[in-house]
């Protein structure tokens, strides 16, 4: 397959996939780093305690979230195809079921989902690194009276604009789209040469930033590492489990789709380890770049979705060269959502391009349209839509529920039930190959056993919520 302009894709082509391993490594990566680093754990972690949540966090990442994710890409590149061909082909060529093909379209619906409301909250960061430019997040003369309440205020406004929200949305839309359009070399692989290593600059400065300048590395340190069980509780084991899917993109195939262009001769197991040990050592950082900064003023770490929207400008504020520590912020946080964001896009345009036999560049725009226009429907759901509220939810907690709740569990729950017990060990060993024996079999324990049982119980405290605090 050509990546700039497709003939119909019967199956992915190898040769013109990926050009390195490292290219692989670092675009899987930018999938897994994202809003789920930089946005919510530092969050989620802050509401749940602290060190007590972050060491479950490490436990679900390394125990259930790495196996499946090594799954994934296994299943990916065993397919050589998009998510729902890549279980045609292996139905027929093992002989097993073609039904399991029905993982492959909850993927691919919650891309749409998810894609639909993560670019609306990328979209606050482009708002937010506006801002930023702009001189927001330094000291106003009218700050004397009440600092909170403006930068509080920027966010409030934020939501209750449609305008301002939407451009956001359709900006990070567009920028997907263009990526994605160019194809895997010409696109993504383009994108994440310059934007994963620029990430990893960027949160390294931030870390040292807090450590040299604020005094209260030390307490960030240890309300992150020093685990106080006392604090934690069953629904925040769930959380961590839950969150250990979302930050590294699996259960929705986008990691499969990735996988279905990497090259035969590359080691699985240590490639799905150098992407976990990314995205957790960048989400560690994030925490340590944040804490520090939040408590130097006296912040509470456990403000909630609002810790990096409106906590975290507060104190950048007050800090000294405010300023640029918050342009590389939101800059670092753009970025991060954007590697994110084309990596939903692509399995659905891979399965398009397929199905439609159209040219790569459209099947990008058709898709990322129709997805942009979802979009619009979580924007408004802040404002102008906000009564509308199926289930008792706005569209856009609604698509986010139903997405990280339910649809990514289930699909990690079903892929590690389809490698672990549905394919033969034959069929997976060829893939596997080049670890070593214990591995592969803890490897495959884990996914017959803790990782679906371990996912039943995060389904089950989605759908009845409460059942285990
Ligand atoms: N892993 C991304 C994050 O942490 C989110 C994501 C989920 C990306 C699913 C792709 C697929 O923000």
């Amino acid at each position: 397959m050509g990546t700039q302009s497709h003939a119909p894709v019967e199956q992915a082509d190898a040769n013109a996939g990926w050009s390195s391993r490292l290219a692989f490594i670092l675009a899987a990566a930018g999938s897994a780093v994202g809003l789920g680093n930089v946005w919510k754990f530092p969050y989620i972690t802050g509401e749940n305690g602290g060190g007590a949540f972050v060491l479950v966090y490490l436990v679900c990442i390394a125990v259930i979230g790495l196996p499946i994710l090594a799954a994934e890409i296994m299943l990916g590149r065993r397919g050589k195809a998009n998510p729902v061909q890549v279980f045609v082909k292996l139905g027929e060529e093992e002989q097993i079921s073609t039904n399991w093909q029905g993982i492959g379209w909850m993927g691919l619906l919650c891309s749409f989902f998810i894609l639909s409301f993560y670019s609306v909250v990328a979209g606050w960061a482009l708002v937010y690194l506006w801002h930023s430019i702009s001189g927001q997040f330094s000291l106003q003369p009218s700050d004397a009276t009440g600092l909170a309440e403006r930068i509080g205020g920027l966010f409030d406004s934020l939501l209750a604009n449609p305008g301002l929200l939407l451009a956001g949305h359709t900006l990070v839309m567009m920028a997907t789209i263009f990526i994605v359009a160019r194809g895997i070399r010409g696109g993504v692989e383009k994108a994440v040469r310059i934007m994963v290593p620029g990430l990893l600059l960027i949160i390294f400065g931030l870390v040292v930033y807090a450590a040299a300048s604020t005094g209260e590395f030390g307490n960030a340190v240890s309300f992150m590492f020093n685990p106080d069980f006392s604090k934690l509780t069953w629904n925040a084991v769930l959380i961590a489990l839950g969150h250990a899917f979302f930050t590294l993109s699996v259960g929705m195939c986008a990691m499969m789709a990735y996988g279905s262009f990497l090259d035969r001769s590359v080691n699985i197991g240590k490639a799905a380890f150098a992407i976990a040990g990314l995205d957790t050592l960048i989400a560690l950082m994030a925490g340590l770049a944040i804490f520090p900064i939040v408590f130097a003023h006296q912040l509470t770490p456990g403000e909630g979705p609002g810790l990096v929207f409106v906590t975290l400008p507060i104190a950048f504020t007050e800090v000294p060269g405010g300023t640029f520590v918050s342009i590389f912020f939101f800059l670092f946080l753009a970025m991060a959502a954007l590697t994110s964001s084309i990596s939903m896009l692509e399995p659905l345009v891979e399965y398009m391009e397929y199905r439609c036999n159209w040219s790569r560049p459209r099947t990008a725009i058709v898709t990322g349209t129709i997805i942009w226009v979802l979009g619009i429907g979580c924007a408004l759901a802040f404002n102008l839509w906000s009564g509308f509220t199926p289930f008792g939810k706005n569209l856009f907690d609604l698509f986010d529920w139903l997405t990280q709740s339910i649809l990514l569990p289930m699909g990690g729950m079903l892929i590690s039930i389809y490698a672990g017990w549905i394919l033969s060990r034959k069929a997976i060993a060829r893939e596997m190959e080049g670890g070593t024996a214990i591995t592969f079999s803890v490897w495959i324990f884990l996914m017959r056993f803790i990782a679906p049982l371990a996912i039943a119980l995060v389904l089950v405290n989605s759908l009845f919520p409460g059942l285990f605090s």
